[in-house]
């Protein structure tokens, strides 16, 4: 276990507070005490048979399936592999007979322009646009990538491919034209489907104006479907972009459901891992499906007269599962925000609470420490009584935010569900059941039913000792896990499997155990970044940074950060000399706006520090776990005189104190 996974959960080791489910909230909860110890003994009694039942119950076969799981080739498991579906019906068709006029999406736009799109207009939207798409000659297997703001026409996009059998791959609209680049080539996608423009943080993000500057090299896509959002004026290629108005126009607005394989990819979503290039995680359409809808039910207690509101940009993981996917499975309503949470004030996300009436409200730690330092005065304007439900994902919540949360926002009211999972994962691994678990500030508390999660050490062995830190893993396949990356069964196998000789998935998550067997996690033991929620490899950046000519060398860490978890900091040598105090703030500002360029804003470090060397063993390894701390201001007590250069660290120290 390295340093940085012990920093930000000091606190945490003393957390003894305890809160059991509210006595209303326990009895109207849809999974209750009983019913969840049976499901967990089932799951115990016979692991395939109580995820084959799940999978009978809660998903809309074309052809059922016989057989549950196939492991014959694991690590690549195959689940329900001879059952047939198709995931877009499953969310929309399913629900038209009794929830045809429900809400399926209340569509806020930065603006403030509101939309509402009934279970029946939703299915008539995808349908256009799968046919659309058709004609566009898009077909069955086929990858398009999705680079949208956080409109309707996202969730559509992303359900019309289901819908044909083409598998999506969304790129948040904060990412950069390379890294677009990066993801268009290694998917080899024939299509882009984007937008002029959306609206975030008071701007407008001029999406297609990014597409264009890398679409001249990527000549697997054929057409590019550009969705008129904003307004903003763009470049346009006749014979490859194409309008979405334009490409809808007279469509038939019925598209027959496409059978798939159960182990079909559904979608392939490129995620942040400990090498230079992100690797696309593919996952199987009825697995994944399966574990959204369980998930829905079991952790956020969903009900038909709820109004759910996942904050997520279908951008990242818990945008697939919690909004494109998940409610719409179980037919819920659902709230879509375009924006920033702190336009036209700090207000916004709670003003939304209330014009929209929530119930259950999904959000991120890093969040809920930005809004809560803006002061309780903003959600004190606003009636939230209709909240029942907060949950929090992405990265450790401190106990603070935690209280704050529960108190300010909740009323003391709402339990929260911390929900620790994964891109990886697909959906919700360790998180309360909220009319079940008495909950802990800071802790995911326990794996759901169906899902064996365990603290390992070195050697693989159980951590039985309460509050001793190990890997997080999961010993047994479970059906919404990743299929591969795709196109690197190789890298799949090493990054998940290797590391324990193919016994148990490995999360590169570390976390302890209590003595009442809550989990929490400490965070990453690779070299995965979680800043403000989004995940960053250290690789990416150091590779971005090395990219520019001025630049010879760079170690990225992270370091503690009051709002974001974790804040960026760069180590850097130049080829030249290192620049002059006075010469700092221009070359920082180069190279800050080139790593936005190279990634996307979100991976500009906070901080950069020049040296002359980096600290490395003998072997000509760099220590980062010396660099981390010194970005987070910590003495280093350890003895350094193996390194190769002992000198650097007094210059690396003295050069953040400058
Ligand atoms: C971290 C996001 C603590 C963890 C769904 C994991 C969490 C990584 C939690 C995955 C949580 C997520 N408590 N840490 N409740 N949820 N994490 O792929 O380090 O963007 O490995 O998926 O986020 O990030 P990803």
């Amino acid at each position: 276990m390295n340093q940085k996974s012990r920093d930000p959960i000091e606190s945490l080791f003393s957390e003894e507070r305890v809160f059991p489910p509210p006595d209303a909230f326990a009895q109207a909860a849809g999974l209750n005490e009983a019913r969840y110890r049976e499901l967990l003994a089932e799951a115990e009694r016979d692991y395939e048979g109580f995820w084959a039942k799940r999978a009978r119950e809660e998903i809309d076969w074309i052809t059922p399936f016989a057989r549950t799981l196939n492991a014959s080739e694991a690590p690549h498991y195959r689940w329900f592999e001879d059952g047939t579906l198709n995931v877009s019906a499953n969310c929309l068709d399913r629900h038209i007979a009794e929830r045809g006029n429900k809400p399926a999406i209340l569509f806020e736009g930065e603006p403030g322009d509101v939309r509402v799109l009934t279970y029946a207009e939703l299915l008539a939207e995808v349908g256009r646009f799968a046919n659309a798409l058709r004609a566009q000659g898009i077909d069955k297997g086929d990858r398009v990538i999705i680079y949208m703001p956080m409109v309707p026409e996202a969730v559509i996009a992303m359900q019309a491919c289901a819908r044909i059998g083409a598998i999506h791959s969304v790129v948040f609209g904060g990412f950069s034209a390379e890294s677009l680049k990066g993801r268009i080539e290694d998917a080899q996608a024939v299509a882009v489907i984007t937008a002029d423009g959306g609206h975030r943080g008071g701007r407008v993000i001029a999406l297609k104006t990014v597409c264009d500057k890398v679409l001249a090299d990527c000549p697997s896509v054929r057409s590019v479907i550009v969705l008129q959002r904003a307004g903003n004026p763009i470049a346009w290629q006749e014979g490859r972009d194409i309008w979405w108005h334009d490409a809808v126009a007279g469509r038939d607005s019925h598209c027959p459901p496409v059978a798939v394989d159960a182990e079909h990819p559904l979608y392939i979503l490129y995620t942040s891992g400990s090498t230079g290039q992100p690797k696309g995680i593919q996952h199987a359409a009825a697995g994944y499906l399966l574990g959204t809808i369980l998930t829905m039910r079991w952790v956020f207690d969903i009900r038909d007269d709820d109004v759910f509101w996942c904050t997520a940009d279908v951008g990242w993981v818990t945008g697939h599962s919690y909004v494109a996917y998940g409610p719409l499975a179980c037919g819920a309503t659902m709230v879509m925000y375009e924006g920033a949470p702190t336009i036209p004030d700090a207000g916004r996300f709670w003003q939304l609470c209330e014009r929209h009436r929530i119930s259950v409200f999904y959000t991120a730690p890093t969040a809920i420490r930005a809004l809560k330092k803006l002061g309780d005065e903003y959600p004190r304007r606003y009636r939230l009584d209709r909240l029942r439900l907060l949950g929090t994902v992405g990265e450790p919540i401190n106990p603070e935010a935690w209280m704050w949360f529960h108190d300010v926002i909740g009323q003391g009211r709402c339990p929260i569900v911390d929900t620790w999972w994964q891109t990886e994962t697909g959906v919700h691994m360790i998180a309360p059941i909220p009319g079940v678990t008495p909950l802990k500030p800071g802790s995911c508390t326990r794996p759901l039913p169906g899902i064996v999660a365990d603290v390992v050490d070195g050697e693989g062995r159980s951590i039985d000792d309460p509050n001793t830190g190990g890997y997080l893993v999961i010993r047994r396949p479970w059906p919404s896990m990743l299929r591969t990356i795709w196109g690197d069964p190789e890298r799949y196998r090493e990054t998940y499997w290797a590391r324990f000789e193919n016994r148990f998935y490995v999360s590169g998550d570390g976390a302890r155990r209590d003595a009442d067997g809550y989990f929490w996690v400490m965070g990453r033991v690779d070299d995965v970044l979680k800043v403000s929620g989004h995940r960053l490899g250290t690789m990416e950046i150091e590779s971005a940074l090395v990219a520019h000519p001025l630049v010879a060398e760079a170690a990225v860490v992270g370091r503690p950060d009051e709002v974001t978890g974790e804040a960026i900091c760069a180590f850097v040598v130049m080829r030249a000399t290192r620049p002059r105090p006075e010469e700092r703030p221009a070359v920082t500002e180069t190279l800050r706006r080139w790593v936005a360029d190279q990634i996307g804003p979100i991976a500009k470090p906070a901080e950069i520090r020049y040296t002359d060397n980096l600290p490395k063993t003998r072997s000509g390894k760099i220590m980062r776990r010396l660099l981390r701390a010194v970005a987070s201001g910590q003495g280093i007590t350890e003895d350094v005189s193996t390194l190769e250069n002992p000198d650097i660290i007094r210059q690396i120290q003295d050069e953040g104190a400058a």
